[in-house]
């Protein structure tokens, strides 16, 4: 499947954050000079590998008694990684420095999940083991079939896996400390499990019978297999369709501080075990501004395709901000350019609908909200592109996995980085528990009243 190289939309540095990040080692001050009111400090400065400046203001409040105030933390350093590299303003990703056009296009799922996990490539003797591993752990214990079963089969399957993440720590997590041993295991059995969670999620949706893992297909074809296979026919995993969904999870496995990664570090700050950390992160990835708007992406084009409205209706309603509407797959934190995720699997849309020869109106409806909004000005002030959620909707309905499980493949997709990102925390010396500050703005002391006196 070629892969298409990004050509930055938007190079020019505007911002200080850009031409800060340009700077080098030899010309990034030593210090940043805080002055508030009679009193000067000098804060130490912080490069990254790539360039990224941050002041360290770890001293601030002991020296000054003020903290910072950042909101949605867009501008807060929270962790030093070797995972990911991300470039919002040039719309580069990397995984340990390769970047991702370059797995996409060479790598697969599981060579990748390893590289998340230690930074490096595995050799052929490494890649070998680990496949076996993760091969082998993917059967669920009988017992916790029965937790799919207690609930309602309307439920959303992320809630569903949510719950069956958390609850792996009762079958498979003892207390105590957490040893990179026991950590490692740990990480063998989610990685390993997260699809037979996924698929049982849905067979029990359907009402269908829980298929077993196959340890003969590869990641992507066994999840196929559990998803679609039924025990009264014989199930062909197509070849097209798993390296589709190969490329889906490649692209999906890490995304550095996002906001279900923060919440999986968040939780395993307080001591607590991979699984429950994980199983917060299921629900942080659920709601529509982040993984959730896979779903809400597709949903949105539907809607334009049984004519609720046009294109250019919903448009203009996405620019109101009283509607409550927003661009589904458009917009992020920290890209101000096209997520290059969102430029492969645009290119793959086609790919992958032309391999199974089909045709899907709601990519023509797609490309028109994108055309429309590359050229409106709202857009372009805002520096809004597509994101990876914009375009793997239609690569998932092509693949015939139902609606409400997009999200869940983003999870399946996003486990090695949560994985990998919990253990680096785990690993880290200067780790502390996540706790932030507040400013508060609540009435100041006042005396109680007995209620007949209010
Ligand atoms: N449609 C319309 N307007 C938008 C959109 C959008 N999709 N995204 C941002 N804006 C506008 C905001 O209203 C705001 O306008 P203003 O400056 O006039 O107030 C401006 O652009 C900046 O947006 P913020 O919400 O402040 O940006 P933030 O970084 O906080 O949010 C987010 C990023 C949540 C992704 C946002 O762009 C959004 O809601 N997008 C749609 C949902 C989505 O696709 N989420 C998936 C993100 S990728 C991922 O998590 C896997």
């Amino acid at each position: 499947m070629p892969v298409p190289t990004l050509s930055p939309q938007n190079s020019t540095p505007t911002s200080t954050a850009v031409a800060a990040a340009a700077m080098t080692n030899e010309t990034v001050p030593k210090t940043a000079k805080l002055t508030l009111g009679d009193q000067e400090i000098d804060l130490p400065v912080m490069v990254g590998s790539e360039g990224e400046v941050a002041i360290d203001i770890r001293q601030l409040r002991a020296k000054t008694g003020a903290i910072t105030f950042d909101p949605g933390l867009g501008n807060t350093g929270a962790c030093l990684s070797k995972i990911t590299f991300l470039d919002g303003e040039q719309g580069i990703l990397r995984y340990a420095g390769y970047p991702i056009e370059e797995l996409a296009q060479k790598s697969h799922f599981v060579e990748v999940m390893w590289l998340l996990l230690h930074q490096e490539l595995p050799s052929a003797p490494q890649l070998s083991q680990f496949t076996h591993e993760v091969t082998h752990h993917t059967m669920l214990h009988e017992d916790l079939k029965e937790l799919f079963q207690s609930l309602p089969k309307v439920g959303h399957p992320m809630a569903v896996c949510a719950a069956a993440v958390g609850a792996l720590s009762t079958f498979y997590r003892k207390e105590g400390p957490h040893t990179r041993e026991q950590n490692w295991i740990d990480a063998i059995r989610l990685l390993a499990k997260m699809p037979t969670i996924a698929a049982y999620s849905y067979k029990h949706s359907i009402g269908q019978p829980f298929m077993y893992p196959r340890n003969d297909l590869s990641y992507a074809g066994n999840i196929l297999h559990m998803l679609f296979a039924n025990p009264c026919e014989r199930y062909e995993v197509n070849p097209i369709t798993a390296r589709a969904l190969d490329l889906l999870l490649i692209l999906h496995a890490d995304h550095e501080q996002n906001c279900s990664t923060s919440t999986v570090r968040t939780v395993g700050s307080s001591g607590a075990n991979l699984f429950a950390s994980v199983s917060a992160g299921i629900s942080a990835l659920w709601g529509p501004l982040h993984g959730g708007a896979n779903q809400a992406v597709i949903e949105m084009l539907m809607s334009i395709r049984d004519g609720k409205r046009t294109a250019r209706e919903f448009m203009e309603l996405a620019k109101k901000k009283d509607s409550g509407v927003r661009l589904m797959g458009f917009g992020h934190r920290v890209y101000k350019n096209y997520d290059p995720r969102a430029l492969i699997l645009k290119q793959a849309c086609y790919d992958v609908l032309g391999q199974l020869g089909r045709k899907d109106p709601l990519l023509d409806i797609a490309l028109e909200l994108e055309q429309i909004a590359l050229s409106d000005a709202y857009f372009i002030d805002r520096k809004l592109y597509p994101n990876v959620d914009f375009y793997s909707g239609i690569i998932y309905k092509a693949l015939g996995i139902p609606v409400d499980m997009f999200t869940v493949f983003f999870a399946i997709g996003r486990m090695p980085g949560w994985v990998a990102q919990w253990l680096e925390y785990q690993a880290d010396p200067e780790a502390r528990i996540t706790r932030p500050r507040q400013i508060y703005m609540g009435p100041t002391p006042r005396s109680y009243k007995q209620v007949a006196e209010r």
